[in-house]
Protein backbone atom coordinates (compact mmCIF):
# COMPACT_ATOMS: atom_id res chain seq x y z
CA UNK A 1 0.00 0.00 0.00
CA UNK A 2 1.04 3.52 -0.50
CA UNK A 3 1.47 6.20 1.91
CA UNK A 4 -0.01 9.79 1.04
CA UNK A 5 2.40 12.92 0.75
CA UNK A 6 1.81 16.56 1.12
CA UNK A 7 3.11 17.97 -2.10
CA UNK A 8 2.03 21.34 -1.52
CA UNK A 9 0.89 23.45 0.84
CA UNK A 10 -0.46 27.15 0.94
CA UNK A 11 -2.44 29.37 3.00
CA UNK A 12 -4.39 32.83 2.26
CA UNK A 13 -5.94 35.22 4.43
CA UNK A 14 -8.38 38.49 4.19
CA UNK A 15 -6.47 41.68 3.72
CA UNK A 16 -8.32 43.51 6.68
CA UNK A 17 -6.36 43.32 9.52
CA UNK A 18 -8.84 43.66 12.99
CA UNK A 19 -7.08 44.63 15.82
CA UNK A 20 -8.09 43.97 19.47
CA UNK A 21 -8.55 47.66 19.75
CA UNK A 22 -10.50 47.54 17.09
CA UNK A 23 -12.41 45.67 18.82
CA UNK A 24 -12.60 47.31 21.75
CA UNK A 25 -14.71 49.84 20.06
CA UNK A 26 -17.37 47.22 19.34
CA UNK A 27 -17.86 46.12 22.38
CA UNK A 28 -16.52 46.18 25.97
CA UNK A 29 -13.17 44.38 25.70
CA UNK A 30 -10.03 45.57 26.24
CA UNK A 31 -6.27 44.25 24.29
CA UNK A 32 -5.08 43.69 28.05
CA UNK A 33 -8.47 40.86 28.47
CA UNK A 34 -7.13 39.38 24.96
CA UNK A 35 -4.03 39.10 25.05
CA UNK A 36 -3.54 37.69 28.45
CA UNK A 37 -6.64 35.33 28.01
CA UNK A 38 -6.02 34.16 24.71
CA UNK A 39 -2.81 35.31 23.22
CA UNK A 40 -4.44 37.25 20.17
CA UNK A 41 -3.17 40.24 18.76
CA UNK A 42 -5.20 40.65 15.93
CA UNK A 43 -7.05 38.51 13.43
CA UNK A 44 -8.26 38.92 9.86
CA UNK A 45 -11.96 39.26 8.58
CA UNK A 46 -13.63 39.15 5.57
CA UNK A 47 -14.70 42.80 3.46
CA UNK A 48 -17.02 42.84 1.04
CA UNK A 49 -16.56 40.74 -2.29
CA UNK A 50 -14.43 37.75 0.06
CA UNK A 51 -16.37 34.38 -0.26
CA UNK A 52 -15.46 31.22 1.31
CA UNK A 53 -14.74 29.54 -2.18
CA UNK A 54 -12.47 32.50 -3.14
CA UNK A 55 -10.35 32.28 0.04
CA UNK A 56 -10.21 28.63 -0.51
CA UNK A 57 -9.45 29.29 -4.53
CA UNK A 58 -6.21 31.24 -3.42
CA UNK A 59 -5.08 29.05 -1.05
CA UNK A 60 -5.62 25.83 -3.52
CA UNK A 61 -3.43 28.18 -6.07
CA UNK A 62 -0.78 27.97 -3.42
CA UNK A 63 -0.55 24.56 -2.86
CA UNK A 64 -0.66 23.64 -6.33
CA UNK A 65 2.06 25.98 -7.84
CA UNK A 66 4.08 23.77 -4.57
CA UNK A 67 2.82 20.74 -6.10
CA UNK A 68 3.51 21.82 -9.79
CA UNK A 69 0.29 20.77 -10.54
CA UNK A 70 -2.33 22.26 -12.28
CA UNK A 71 -6.08 22.25 -11.36
CA UNK A 72 -6.86 19.81 -13.95
CA UNK A 73 -4.82 17.35 -12.17
CA UNK A 74 -7.10 17.29 -9.36
CA UNK A 75 -9.25 13.61 -8.97
CA UNK A 76 -10.67 14.87 -5.57
CA UNK A 77 -11.83 17.93 -3.28
CA UNK A 78 -12.63 17.33 0.01
CA UNK A 79 -13.74 20.51 1.56
CA UNK A 80 -13.40 21.35 5.31
CA UNK A 81 -15.54 24.24 6.65
CA UNK A 82 -18.27 24.55 9.32
CA UNK A 83 -19.79 26.79 6.59
CA UNK A 84 -20.40 27.36 2.47
CA UNK A 85 -20.84 30.28 0.21
CA UNK A 86 -24.87 29.21 1.07
CA UNK A 87 -26.93 27.25 3.04
CA UNK A 88 -26.41 24.64 0.47
CA UNK A 89 -24.83 22.98 -1.24
CA UNK A 90 -21.39 22.40 0.31
CA UNK A 91 -18.38 24.84 -0.10
CA UNK A 92 -16.41 21.79 -2.37
CA UNK A 93 -19.05 22.52 -5.32
CA UNK A 94 -18.23 26.66 -5.29
CA UNK A 95 -14.36 25.95 -5.24
CA UNK A 96 -14.64 23.13 -8.20
CA UNK A 97 -16.45 25.71 -10.25
CA UNK A 98 -13.75 28.83 -9.12
CA UNK A 99 -10.80 25.56 -10.70
CA UNK A 100 -12.73 24.78 -13.56
CA UNK A 101 -12.67 21.30 -13.51
CA UNK A 102 -16.20 20.21 -13.83
CA UNK A 103 -17.06 16.23 -12.91
CA UNK A 104 -14.50 15.84 -10.55
CA UNK A 105 -16.22 14.83 -7.36
CA UNK A 106 -16.33 17.19 -4.27
CA UNK A 107 -16.35 16.35 -0.52
CA UNK A 108 -17.46 18.06 2.20
CA UNK A 109 -16.73 17.90 5.91
CA UNK A 110 -17.97 19.66 8.71
CA UNK A 111 -16.36 18.83 11.73
CA UNK A 112 -15.25 22.36 13.44
CA UNK A 113 -11.28 22.71 14.67
CA UNK A 114 -10.75 19.07 13.26
CA UNK A 115 -12.03 19.17 9.91
CA UNK A 116 -8.77 19.14 8.18
CA UNK A 117 -7.46 16.00 10.04
CA UNK A 118 -10.92 14.42 9.53
CA UNK A 119 -10.36 15.55 5.95
CA UNK A 120 -6.71 14.68 5.73
CA UNK A 121 -7.64 11.35 7.05
CA UNK A 122 -9.84 10.61 3.93
CA UNK A 123 -7.57 11.49 1.73
CA UNK A 124 -5.20 8.86 3.07
CA UNK A 125 -7.51 6.60 2.91
CA UNK A 126 -8.27 7.25 -0.65
CA UNK A 127 -4.57 7.58 -1.74
CA UNK A 128 -3.90 4.25 0.05
CA UNK A 129 -6.58 1.99 -1.90
CA UNK A 130 -5.24 3.98 -4.77
CA UNK A 131 -8.81 5.26 -5.91
CA UNK A 132 -7.11 8.79 -6.47
CA UNK A 133 -3.62 9.86 -7.32
CA UNK A 134 -4.27 13.65 -6.67
CA UNK A 135 -5.98 15.37 -3.59
CA UNK A 136 -7.08 18.51 -2.70
CA UNK A 137 -7.93 19.18 0.61
CA UNK A 138 -8.92 22.90 1.78
CA UNK A 139 -9.57 23.81 5.33
CA UNK A 140 -11.66 26.99 4.59
CA UNK A 141 -13.71 29.20 7.31
CA UNK A 142 -15.36 32.39 7.62
CA UNK A 143 -16.31 33.14 11.19
CA UNK A 144 -16.57 36.88 11.28
CA UNK A 145 -19.81 37.63 9.48
CA UNK A 146 -21.52 34.99 12.06
CA UNK A 147 -20.06 36.76 15.06
CA UNK A 148 -22.48 38.74 18.11
CA UNK A 149 -20.12 41.36 17.87
CA UNK A 150 -21.97 43.29 21.07
CA UNK A 151 -20.19 43.05 24.65
CA UNK A 152 -23.30 40.10 25.17
CA UNK A 153 -20.86 38.09 22.34
CA UNK A 154 -17.67 39.38 23.62
CA UNK A 155 -16.24 35.73 24.89
CA UNK A 156 -16.26 34.06 21.43
CA UNK A 157 -16.25 37.08 19.02
CA UNK A 158 -12.89 38.17 20.05
CA UNK A 159 -11.31 34.71 19.36
CA UNK A 160 -12.56 34.05 15.96
CA UNK A 161 -10.84 35.00 12.52
CA UNK A 162 -11.12 33.61 8.51
CA UNK A 163 -8.64 32.19 5.90
CA UNK A 164 -8.02 29.19 4.01
CA UNK A 165 -5.33 26.72 3.80
CA UNK A 166 -4.91 24.17 0.94
CA UNK A 167 -2.89 20.78 0.56
CA UNK A 168 -2.32 18.83 -2.55
CA UNK A 169 -1.74 14.84 -1.83
CA UNK A 170 -0.54 12.26 -3.45
CA UNK A 171 0.94 9.02 -3.42
CA UNK A 172 4.38 7.38 -2.24
CA UNK A 173 5.97 3.75 -2.40
CA UNK A 174 8.40 5.36 0.09
CA UNK A 175 6.91 3.94 3.64
CA UNK A 176 8.58 6.03 5.62
CA UNK A 177 7.42 9.42 4.22
CA UNK A 178 4.31 10.74 4.24
CA UNK A 179 1.13 10.19 6.57
CA UNK A 180 2.34 7.65 9.26
CA UNK A 181 -1.29 7.88 11.04
CA UNK A 182 -4.07 9.52 11.43
CA UNK A 183 -6.62 9.13 14.77
CA UNK A 184 -10.18 10.45 14.70
CA UNK A 185 -12.48 11.35 17.65
CA UNK A 186 -16.04 12.63 18.63
CA UNK A 187 -18.26 12.89 21.64
CA UNK A 188 -21.89 14.30 20.79
CA UNK A 189 -22.28 14.16 24.26
CA UNK A 190 -20.90 17.85 24.86
CA UNK A 191 -22.12 19.53 21.05
CA UNK A 192 -24.03 22.23 23.18
CA UNK A 193 -20.87 23.28 25.06
CA UNK A 194 -19.68 24.97 21.85
CA UNK A 195 -22.55 25.52 18.86
CA UNK A 196 -24.54 27.99 17.20
CA UNK A 197 -28.04 26.20 18.17
CA UNK A 198 -29.95 28.21 15.08
CA UNK A 199 -31.19 28.03 13.12
CA UNK A 200 -32.18 24.75 13.09
CA UNK A 201 -34.04 22.22 10.65
CA UNK A 202 -35.50 21.28 14.19
CA UNK A 203 -37.43 24.86 14.23
CA UNK A 204 -40.32 25.35 11.85
CA UNK A 205 -40.32 27.95 10.29
CA UNK A 206 -36.67 27.37 10.48
CA UNK A 207 -36.49 31.02 10.65
CA UNK A 208 -38.42 34.04 11.61
CA UNK A 209 -38.68 37.50 12.41
CA UNK A 210 -37.88 36.70 16.54
CA UNK A 211 -35.32 34.19 15.52
CA UNK A 212 -33.05 36.63 14.61
CA UNK A 213 -33.80 39.36 17.10
CA UNK A 214 -33.01 36.26 20.23
CA UNK A 215 -28.56 35.17 20.83
CA UNK A 216 -29.58 31.73 19.48
CA UNK A 217 -28.19 32.80 16.08
CA UNK A 218 -24.87 32.82 17.69
CA UNK A 219 -22.28 30.69 18.07
CA UNK A 220 -21.69 30.07 21.95
CA UNK A 221 -18.87 28.53 24.03
CA UNK A 222 -18.88 27.39 28.02
CA UNK A 223 -14.68 28.55 27.74
CA UNK A 224 -13.64 26.89 30.49
CA UNK A 225 -15.18 23.69 30.42
CA UNK A 226 -13.77 23.59 26.46
CA UNK A 227 -10.90 24.61 27.95
CA UNK A 228 -10.43 21.71 30.42
CA UNK A 229 -11.10 19.27 28.24
CA UNK A 230 -8.77 20.63 25.19
CA UNK A 231 -5.77 20.54 27.71
CA UNK A 232 -6.48 16.73 28.03
CA UNK A 233 -7.58 15.45 24.93
CA UNK A 234 -4.49 17.39 23.04
CA UNK A 235 -1.77 15.51 24.96
CA UNK A 236 -4.03 12.20 25.04
CA UNK A 237 -4.26 12.34 20.61
CA UNK A 238 -0.79 13.08 20.49
CA UNK A 239 0.57 10.51 22.22
CA UNK A 240 -1.65 8.05 20.50
CA UNK A 241 -0.30 8.97 16.97
CA UNK A 242 3.05 8.89 18.58
CA UNK A 243 2.59 5.12 20.10
CA UNK A 244 0.68 3.95 16.46
CA UNK A 245 3.73 5.03 14.67
CA UNK A 246 6.82 3.77 17.32
CA UNK A 247 7.68 7.66 17.99
CA UNK A 248 8.14 9.27 21.18
CA UNK A 249 7.53 12.60 21.78
CA UNK A 250 11.78 13.43 21.38
CA UNK A 251 11.83 12.31 17.48
CA UNK A 252 9.55 15.28 16.62
CA UNK A 253 10.44 18.33 15.09
CA UNK A 254 7.54 20.15 15.31
CA UNK A 255 3.64 20.06 17.07
CA UNK A 256 1.06 22.03 14.65
CA UNK A 257 -2.18 22.46 17.13
CA UNK A 258 -5.28 23.51 15.85
CA UNK A 259 -4.67 27.39 17.10
CA UNK A 260 -7.24 27.37 20.10
CA UNK A 261 -5.58 29.79 22.63
CA UNK A 262 -2.05 30.04 23.26
CA UNK A 263 -2.80 29.19 27.09
CA UNK A 264 -4.03 26.19 25.66
CA UNK A 265 -0.76 25.33 23.57
CA UNK A 266 1.63 26.39 26.47
CA UNK A 267 -0.78 24.01 28.71
CA UNK A 268 -0.17 21.02 26.08
CA UNK A 269 3.26 21.84 25.49
CA UNK A 270 3.87 21.79 29.68
CA UNK A 271 2.26 17.99 29.78
CA UNK A 272 3.96 16.43 26.74
CA UNK A 273 7.21 18.18 28.31
CA UNK A 274 8.03 19.40 24.53
CA UNK A 275 9.75 23.36 24.51
CA UNK A 276 7.45 25.71 23.07
CA UNK A 277 9.83 25.68 19.92
CA UNK A 278 8.34 22.65 18.65
CA UNK A 279 4.98 24.03 19.38
CA UNK A 280 3.90 26.11 16.43
CA UNK A 281 1.97 29.25 17.04
CA UNK A 282 0.24 32.34 14.80
CA UNK A 283 -2.96 32.36 16.78
CA UNK A 284 -1.42 36.20 17.78
CA UNK A 285 -1.92 37.17 14.18
CA UNK A 286 -4.84 35.06 12.96
CA UNK A 287 -7.22 34.18 15.73
CA UNK A 288 -8.94 30.71 15.76
CA UNK A 289 -9.83 30.13 12.23
CA UNK A 290 -11.40 26.50 13.01
CA UNK A 291 -10.30 23.96 9.87
CA UNK A 292 -8.16 26.62 8.12
CA UNK A 293 -5.94 27.37 11.35
CA UNK A 294 -4.05 23.83 10.82
CA UNK A 295 -3.72 24.43 7.10
CA UNK A 296 -2.28 28.05 7.56
CA UNK A 297 -0.21 26.91 10.55
CA UNK A 298 1.46 24.30 8.52
CA UNK A 299 2.22 26.38 5.50
CA UNK A 300 3.23 28.86 7.36
CA UNK A 301 5.42 26.80 8.83
CA UNK A 302 7.24 25.25 5.37
CA UNK A 303 7.84 28.74 4.54
CA UNK A 304 9.76 29.64 7.62
CA UNK A 305 11.87 26.66 7.43
CA UNK A 306 10.53 25.30 10.36
CA UNK A 307 9.32 22.50 8.41
CA UNK A 308 12.07 20.70 6.02
CA UNK A 309 12.77 17.84 4.27
CA UNK A 310 12.34 14.13 6.44
CA UNK A 311 10.94 16.79 9.39
CA UNK A 312 8.60 14.14 11.39
CA UNK A 313 5.13 16.43 12.78
CA UNK A 314 2.73 16.09 14.40
CA UNK A 315 -0.65 17.69 13.74
CA UNK A 316 -3.24 17.71 16.20
CA UNK A 317 -6.80 19.01 17.03
CA UNK A 318 -9.81 19.41 19.41
CA UNK A 319 -12.83 21.62 18.92
CA UNK A 320 -16.79 21.56 18.51
CA UNK A 321 -18.72 18.33 18.61
CA UNK A 322 -16.68 17.70 20.47
CA UNK A 323 -14.01 16.57 18.05
CA UNK A 324 -10.43 15.62 18.01
CA UNK A 325 -7.80 14.25 16.11
CA UNK A 326 -4.49 13.52 14.92
CA UNK A 327 -1.96 12.85 11.89
CA UNK A 328 2.12 12.09 12.18
CA UNK A 329 3.41 13.53 8.65
CA UNK A 330 7.01 12.50 7.87
CA UNK A 331 7.62 15.50 5.35
O1 LIG B 1 -11.42 26.08 18.73
C1 LIG B 1 -12.32 25.37 19.49
C2 LIG B 1 -11.82 25.11 20.84
N1 LIG B 1 -11.91 26.30 21.62
C3 LIG B 1 -11.21 26.41 22.71
O2 LIG B 1 -10.46 25.51 23.01
C4 LIG B 1 -11.41 27.62 23.57
C5 LIG B 1 -11.34 27.22 25.03
N2 LIG B 1 -11.64 28.30 25.96
C6 LIG B 1 -10.91 29.43 26.07
O3 LIG B 1 -9.99 29.65 25.31
C7 LIG B 1 -11.21 30.38 27.21
O4 LIG B 1 -12.14 29.77 28.07
C8 LIG B 1 -11.75 31.75 26.72
C9 LIG B 1 -10.65 32.54 26.07
C10 LIG B 1 -12.91 31.58 25.80
C11 LIG B 1 -12.24 32.56 27.93
O5 LIG B 1 -11.20 32.72 28.88
P1 LIG B 1 -11.44 32.37 30.42
O6 LIG B 1 -10.20 32.67 31.12
O7 LIG B 1 -11.97 30.97 30.50
O8 LIG B 1 -12.52 33.42 30.82
P2 LIG B 1 -14.03 33.20 31.35
O9 LIG B 1 -14.93 32.77 30.26
O10 LIG B 1 -14.01 32.38 32.58
O11 LIG B 1 -14.42 34.68 31.76
C12 LIG B 1 -13.71 35.40 32.78
C13 LIG B 1 -14.26 36.80 32.87
C14 LIG B 1 -15.78 36.85 32.98
O12 LIG B 1 -16.12 37.91 33.85
P3 LIG B 1 -16.49 37.62 35.40
O13 LIG B 1 -17.67 36.71 35.34
O14 LIG B 1 -15.28 36.97 35.97
O15 LIG B 1 -16.77 38.99 35.92
C15 LIG B 1 -16.23 37.19 31.60
O16 LIG B 1 -17.48 37.87 31.55
O17 LIG B 1 -13.94 37.53 31.69
C16 LIG B 1 -15.12 38.11 31.14
N3 LIG B 1 -14.96 38.15 29.67
C17 LIG B 1 -14.39 39.17 29.02
N4 LIG B 1 -13.88 40.34 29.45
C18 LIG B 1 -13.36 41.17 28.53
C19 LIG B 1 -15.31 37.21 28.77
N5 LIG B 1 -14.96 37.60 27.54
C20 LIG B 1 -14.40 38.83 27.66
C21 LIG B 1 -13.85 39.74 26.74
N6 LIG B 1 -13.34 40.90 27.22
N7 LIG B 1 -13.79 39.48 25.42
Amino acid sequence: MRNALISGIGHHVPDRVVTNFDLEKMMDTSNEWILERTGIQMRRWVSEGDTLSGLAHSAAIKALEMAGKKPGDIQFIIFASLASDHEFPGGGCFLQEKLGIPGVPAMDIRNACSGFLYGLSVADQFIKTGMYDTILLIGAEIQSTSLDLTTRGRDVSVIFGDGAGAAVIIPTDNKEKGVLTTHLHADGRFANKLWADAPSVNDNPRISKELVETDRIYPKMEGRFVFKHAVSRFPEVIHEALAAAGYSKDDLDLVIPHQANSRITEAVAHQLRLGMDKMYSNIERYGNTTAASIPIAMSEAVEQGLIKDNSLVCLASFGAGFTWASALIRW
